[in-house]
């Protein structure tokens, strides 16, 4: 407990499961969280009450990172309340279901919303974040999907979305070194989550059932393994994939 103490983070979408998850850990590690959100300020305050009760300080942030300027904004909000940045997680992201067969209903529109929000938003988020990044030898920790490994999610989209996630991680890793380390986290199903929530049962079963390890991910192994990435200085430019076991995403 408390290796992260006197760090502070950025929790893109930490109004969401995974990142309501990923701040209140990186709070019980000690360090200053800022939880951003998009259009749900309540579930960000909720996330915001977690990192207090964990004992940490941190704060609610406004971030559309479809949009450049909001994405600028952000970072120096951050860097001008806490003068330092140590830790950003490129959690945010958008998705939409469309059947991988249905390609008259991904719309240009509909493609670029994807890829703005959970492409081009980590890449910019990264390169705002750079020279506070730099400053503090920090980290970047992009949360990207099983289904850019394997082609199988909620859209063609999304799943080039994370393919290309998971390749960004790498070119960061080069792009950002020596100072700062660049890894992402490749979640299968994660029990507990609005989308897992939103799934019919018996998908989530079948999941389950597919994973050589009889289960899928659950919120606390996301969190543990941002906590991992943020305590090594060794480690950079890696996707790890959490789902439990999939044969099709062991690559
Ligand atoms: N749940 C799973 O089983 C699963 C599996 C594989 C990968 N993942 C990945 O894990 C991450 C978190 O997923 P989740 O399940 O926790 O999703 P979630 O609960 O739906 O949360 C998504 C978050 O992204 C934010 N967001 C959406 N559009 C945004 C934009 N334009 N700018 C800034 N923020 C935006 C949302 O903000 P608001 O709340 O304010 O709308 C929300 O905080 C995502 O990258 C997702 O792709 C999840």
């Amino acid at each position: 407990m408390n290796v992260l103490k006197g760090k502070v983070a950025l929790v893109t979408g930490g109004s969401g499961s995974i990142g309501g998850a990923i701040a209140e850990r990186l709070a019980l590690e000690g360090a200053t969280v800022v939880v951003s959100y998009v259009g749900f300020e309540e579930g960000a305050e909720r996330t915001l009450d977690a990192v207090r009760k964990a004992g940490a300080d941190g704060m609610t942030l406004a971030l559309d990172q479809r949009d450049p300027e909001s994405i600028e904004s952000a970072i120096r909000q951050v860097v001008d309340q806490y003068s330092r940045l140590d830790i950003l997680v490129n959690n945010a992201a958008w998705n939409i279901g469309i059947p991988f067969p249905d390609l008259d209903a991904l719309t240009p529109d509909i493609w670029d919303q994807v890829l703005e929000t959970n492409l081009r938003g980590p890449f910019l988020l990264a390169r705002a974040a750079s020279p506070a990044l730099k400053a503090s030898q920090g980290y970047v920790i992009n949360i990207s999907s099983a289904g850019g490994v394997s082609p199988g999610s909620s859209s063609i989209a999304y799943s080039s979305s994370k393919a290309g996630l998971n390749h960004l991680t790498r070119c960061l890793a080069v792009g950002m070194a020596p100072e700062v380390k660049v890894n992402c986290i490749a979640p299968g199903l994660v029990e507990g989550t609005r989308m897992a929530n939103r799934l019919p049962e018996r998908s989530a079963e079948g999941a389950r059932r597919q994973a050589v390890l009889k289960r899928v991910g659950a919120l606390e192994d996301i969190a543990e393994q941002v906590v991992t990435f943020c305590r090594s200085d060794s480690v950079t430019g890696q996707t790890i994939v959490i789902d439990g076991g999939m044969p099709g995403a062991m690559r």
